[in-house]
């Protein structure tokens, strides 16, 4: 039996960086589907389709293949054969990646490669819709957020930091756009699992969200069975 991990929540709420870190430290594979809404949107900016034309984009999901493999731990997503995983974290890339995610056509191209990822391995998946629609029956489901300032302020800093000039407020506006749009959209909306739990990271540290998730951890019998039969005593 998988013992599955699905961590949803806004941008900037510090899904990846979490995900990352436990897998690595539990054992598990990450999948970061975020990057494969990436790849797909990526795709269809270097194409010069309009995010508002659905048609051209259902046809455009025809000729695109999706496929993800791991280097030293770290996913990698391919389009087409051609790993695009450094060119698709850009600002311009995120927005695409949420205005064409609300197309069923895109997301039934994702949805199976996501499943079947889970089924061959222990995951921990971030997304929007990991909980609610991707993995259903996953063991562990966790809803991680922040206030709109303080994902705004990690972003800023996040791309300060690697030199890249951008605006606070712009920052802040364009995440409450794209949290309006992921939030409200017909197909598979990000919204909190009923069975998930809520962590507010807004003033926790990463090692304090990382302890709080495997506080959860903790209560999952199945989850302390994987960890007794991998000899570990992390938690
Ligand atoms: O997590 P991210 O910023 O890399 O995601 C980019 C966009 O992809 C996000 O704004 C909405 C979409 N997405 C989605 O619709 N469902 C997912 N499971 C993951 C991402």
């Amino acid at each position: 039996m998988r013992i599955n991990i699905a961590i949803d929540g806004p941008a900037g709420a510090g899904k990846s960086t979490i995900a990352k870190l436990f897998a690595r430290k539990h054992g598990l594979v990450y999948v970061d589907t975020g990057a494969m809404y990436r790849a797909m949107a990526y795709y269809f900016l270097s194409h010069e389709i309009a995010p508002e034309d659905e048609q051209a984009i259902a046809a455009a999901c025809e000729g695109v293949v999706i496929t993800i493999s791991y280097e030293d731990g770290e996913q990698q997503v391919f389009l087409n054969g051609e790993n695009v995983t450094g060119i698709i974290r850009g600002e311009a890339v995120g927005k695409m990646a949420s205005a064409t995610s609300v197309y069923p056509a895109v997301r039934k191209k994702l949805l199976e490669l996501q499943r079947q990822l889970a089924k061959k391995e222990d995951v921990v998946m971030d997304g929007r819709d990991i909980g609610t629609c991707v993995l259903p029956d996953a063991r562990i489901k966790i809803y991680l957020t922040a206030s709109p300032k303080t994902r705004a302020k990690r972003r800023f800093d996040e791309l300060t930091a690697k030199g890249v000039a951008c605006n606070l407020t712009e920052i802040e506006h364009d995440m409450i756009d794209r949290d309006n749009r992921d939030m409200n959209r017909k197909e598979a909306p990000l919204r909190k699992a009923e069975d998930a739990v809520l962590i507010d990271s807004s003033a926790l540290t990463m090692e304090e969200v990382i302890a709080a998730i495997e506080e959860i951890c903790r209560g999952c019998r199945e989850y302390m069975h994987r960890e007794e039969e991998r000899g570990k005593t992390v938690l």
